[in-house]
């Protein structure tokens, strides 16, 4: 695996691929990869004839600057994770090659899309500094295929309708999150946690469990369904800042499920901000029975 630094290096390393009509995968990420990353690398690699993983913690989509700075980064470590999960290339840029001095367009999404659930909370820059970068590797890399993870629902959604708005020639593909055997989405942002706090984390699967439970008991009614999973946390200590049932499209709050649903939490703690999600009233992709 080769790591490249520049724009100009991704676009003479992939010259053959393309010449050659090899298909290109890339894999956004912004490194600390864990099992979660790794999965989506070799769904990559499965795909396509060349796969790309990026690795640039984008300081345009944190909006506080001490989220930004604690940011776990080991980029030896990463690059020995990306290369054995099958990645040809590691695009590893600094802030300069990608915001050079004078940059000054951004993209931007409107509406409950990036409104609702995080954009509410971490503010429009969030989705903008997501947007704006996730443009611009899939115009450095120019992929067949870009894969992302259903941990980050929200980003999915955004990144599909930015794709269909801008008519950018790319096949989205969403993995589904992968977790630590007690239910806890693995994030970057895991290691952070304390013992203490690492066990109070499983009330955000918790909850997302006790609302599919319910759901699959009969439950349609949208506040039945949210308040089972609230309740569900209450004996971890944990307060969610959010707990919403969504439609998994438009993320416009659902009153009554009628077909899927989408039940997104998000959490802090012990100071780490937690974000998850569960897919509810859609056969296949509802939660497998242990
Ligand atoms: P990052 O948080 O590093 O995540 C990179 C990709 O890995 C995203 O598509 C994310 O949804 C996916 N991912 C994270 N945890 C996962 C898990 N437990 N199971 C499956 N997939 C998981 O998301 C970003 O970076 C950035 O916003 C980025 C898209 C790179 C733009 O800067």
């Amino acid at each position: 695996m080769r790591i490249l630094r520049t724009v100009a290096e991704v676009r003479t390393a992939l010259r053959p691929a393309r010449r050659a009509e090899r298909t290109i995968a890339l894999v956004p990420t912004m490194g600390a990869l864990h099992a979660g990353h790794v999965a989506l690398v070799e769904r990559a690699r499965g795909e396509c004839d060349e796969v790309v993983v990026s690795l640039f913690v984008n300081p345009a989509q944190f909006g506080d600057p001490d989220d930004l700075a604690a940011y776990p980064r080991d980029e030896a470590r990463d690059a020995v994770l990306a290369a054995e999960a099958g990645a040809d290339l590691l695009f590893a840029p600094s802030t300069e090659e990608l915001y050079p001095p004078g940059f000054a367009t951004h993209v931007t999404l409107e509406g409950p899309l990036v409104e609702a659930l995080e954009g509410a909370r971490r503010g429009p820059e969030h989705f903008r500094g997501v947007a704006t970068v996730v443009t611009k590797l899939l115009n450095v890399v120019q992929p067949d295929v870009a894969l992302f993870g259903q941990k980050d629902a929200q980003q999915t959604i955004a990144i599909r309708r930015l794709v269909a708005d801008l008519n950018l020639p790319v096949r989205i593909h969403v993995s589904p999150t992968v977790r630590e055997q007690d239910g806890l989405a693995l994030s970057s942002r895991n290691v952070r946690l304390i013992a203490a706090d690492r066990a109070r984390a499983r009330a955000l699967p918790a909850a997302l469990a006790a609302a599919a439970d319910a759901h699959a008991s009969g439950e349609r009614d949208a506040a039945v369904l949210g308040s089972t999973a609230r309740a569900a946390m209450t004996p971890f200590g944990v307060e969610p800042e959010y707990l919403a049932l969504v439609d998994p499209e438009s993320l416009d709050p659902v009153r009554t499920v009628k077909g899927a649903a989408l039940v997104a939490v998000a959490a802090t703690v012990g100071g780490v901000r937690l974000i998850d999600n569960q897919l509810i009233g859609t056969p296949g992709l509802r939660r497998r029975q242990p």
